[in-house]
């Protein structure tokens, strides 16, 4: 039997596009899920009942398992409540899906805190509050899983989603450092950008190529990263238009400067610092 059977797992935004699709695959194998979502719009506002609760009726009716969180991820209140809901309802849990999303786009000259914070709160933020309420019963049970939802903005830039970007590579950020700690304790965690037609992405390509990038085809992946198999830990998955890649950081041969170079030194050598052939994934040696 695959691995997330009788897993009971909290899938942070789960009321709709991707979230939704994580959801129903979960529990039509068998977990059991915390479908967490505020209900608002696109745009972080307004808040409502309506989206979880349509998802959990549908995993119900189904004969699955869920049970609803209408929390807000952004406070440390909100993610305790997640991971509350599913002690409370499942005795347990076992893995955390931070998928939860806004977007507040505007180029960077126009950007306001208002709209830099509120990005990054509900991203950044929402995945520390509800992976650290989880964390102590990960440790304790010597189990767990994490998976973020992270983008290829983050990862490469985009017009317009400064924010944006920053909060999504900072969760890449998170679960580097969180693959290390929850080595020793059998916990796991994992970044999935994903490349899917929902309402976030609706206005950005033609019906066309929507078509061919349904938020159904991203769940196996999210599902197996989640599973008693899966052993792998700090991977970093791209996954759409029927395809999954790995994404890892890596490092140029580069040059050693036996003497602290001039300023002109550093620009005669630069083309040799930043050439890529032979490039090896990166590690951190020294810390910091
Ligand atoms: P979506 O807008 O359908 O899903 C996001 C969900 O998060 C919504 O249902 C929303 O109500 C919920 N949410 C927002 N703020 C919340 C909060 N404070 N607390 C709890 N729930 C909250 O969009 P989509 O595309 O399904 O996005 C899911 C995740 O995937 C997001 O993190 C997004 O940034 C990421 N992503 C999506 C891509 C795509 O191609 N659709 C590309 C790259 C990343």
């Amino acid at each position: 039997m695959s691995g997330v059977h009788s897993r009971v797992v909290a899938v942070t935004g789960a009321g709709g596009g991707l979230g939704r699709e994580y959801a129903l695959l979960l529990a039509a194998g068998g977990a059991k899920v915390v479908v967490n979502d505020l209900g608002g719009a696109r745009d972080g506002t307004g808040s409502g009942s309506g989206m979880a609760d349509a998802v959990v009726a549908e995993i119900k009716a189904a004969g699955g398992e869920a049970v609803a969180s209408y929390d807000s991820v952004s406070t440390a209140e909100g993610g305790a409540a997640v991971v509350a809901t599913a002690i409370e309802a499942f005795g347990r849990i076992d893995g955390v899906v931070h998928n939860a999303g806004i977007l507040r786009d505007t180029a960077f000259h126009k950007m306001t805190a208002e709209q830099w914070d509120a990005v990054v709160q509900v991203h950044l933020y929402g995945g520390f509050h509800v992976i650290r309420a989880a964390w102590p019963h990960f440790r304790e049970q010597r189990h767990g899983r994490v998976v973020v939802a992270t983008s290829n903005t983050g990862l490469y830039g985009n017009f317009g989603q400064a924010n944006y970007g920053a909060a999504k590579l900072g969760l890449v950020g998170l679960i580097n450092s969180l693959a290390i700690e929850g080595a020793r304790y059998g916990i796991l965690a994992n970044a999935v950008a994903p490349i899917a037609a929902t309402r976030m992405t609706e206005d950005i390509a033609p019906p066309e190529v929507l078509a061919k990038i349904p938020p159904a085809q991203v769940a196996p992946f999210v599902g197996y990263l989640l599973s008693d198999e899966c052993t792998d830990s700090g991977i970093g998955l791209i996954v759409g238009f029927g395809k999954c890649t790995r994404v890892q950081l890596f490092e140029s041969k580069g040059v050693v400067f036996p003497e602290v170079p001039s300023i002109a030194e550093v620009a005669e050598r630069f083309a040799e610092i930043t050439d890529m052939s032979g490039a090896e994934p990166g590690v951190n040696t020294v810390g910091g």
